[in-house]
């Protein structure tokens, strides 16, 4: 038995807590597949490529045009698509990807209300076969996530947006899991990060056991 290539991407909001958990599960992950020669890809957006990652410095500092933003963040997509997705997917590597198409979603969509018509679109245009296998949304109130960030860091510019802009982002993201349930997973972020481990340990188990096809 081999297994099938997968898509994993994680999502949330700002403060959600999402980067704690992805070395974890890119750990874990890469232990379960090492014995089969399988290499588990870690990349984020905007970013994943020297190009993208230039872009990013970009758009996470500069103020620009919401449309100037929405583009830009799909250009580094392209990008990332061509260069690092889908050639690991192809190699039969799997990809872990911090955030996709689904912030473009709900930041720019939901936070700053581009037409969803519009993302449409993009996606439609950017990677009409592609989406990820398995999408984790982390998901926390919105003041538990200001709470975080506020102890954490300095803020980008999406981090220094006002609540009601947070309140549509997470409302979109919860739209989008309830419209696509077969791909998303939404972590109750509140939890502590054990137990939200063993959740993660359940479901990465289930992806590794369901991506196993016969290699004769
Ligand atoms: P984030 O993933 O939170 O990284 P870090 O944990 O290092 O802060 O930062 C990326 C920011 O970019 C985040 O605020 C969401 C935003 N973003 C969009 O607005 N649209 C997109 O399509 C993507 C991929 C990200």
């Amino acid at each position: 038995m081999k297994p099938t290539a997968k898509f994993i991407s994680f999502e949330g909001i700002d403060g959600a807590g999402k980067s704690t958990h992805i070395s974890y599960v890119a750990e874990r992950l890469q232990s379960a597949l090492s014995v089969h020669q399988v290499q588990v890809v870690c990349s984020r957006e905007p970013g994943g490529t020297p190009l993208g990652e230039t872009l990013r410095e970009v758009l996470l500092q500069q103020k620009m045009h919401l449309e100037t933003e929405a583009l830009l963040m799909f250009a580094v997509r392209r990008e990332h698509i061509a260069q690092v997705i889908e050639p690991a997917l192809s190699r039969g590597d799997w990809v872990i990807s911090d955030r996709f198409t689904d912030a473009s979603f709900a930041y720019q969509g939901g936070g700053r209300h581009l037409s969803l018509e519009k993302l449409d679109a993009l996606e439609q245009w950017v990677h009409p076969h592609l989406q990820p296998d398995l999408t984790f949304l982390f998901d926390v109130p919105l003041e538990v996530a200001r709470a975080r960030l506020d102890a954490t860091r300095q803020l980008d510019k999406f981090e220094q947006e006002k609540a009601d802009f947070f309140f549509d982002t997470r409302n979109e993201y919860l739209r989008r899991a309830a419209q696509f349930p077969a791909r998303f997973r939404i972590i109750d972020s509140t939890q502590s990060i054990e137990a939200i481990r063993r959740e993660l340990d359940g479901l990465i188990d289930t992806l590794v056991a369901t991506s196993m096809v016969s290699d004769e």
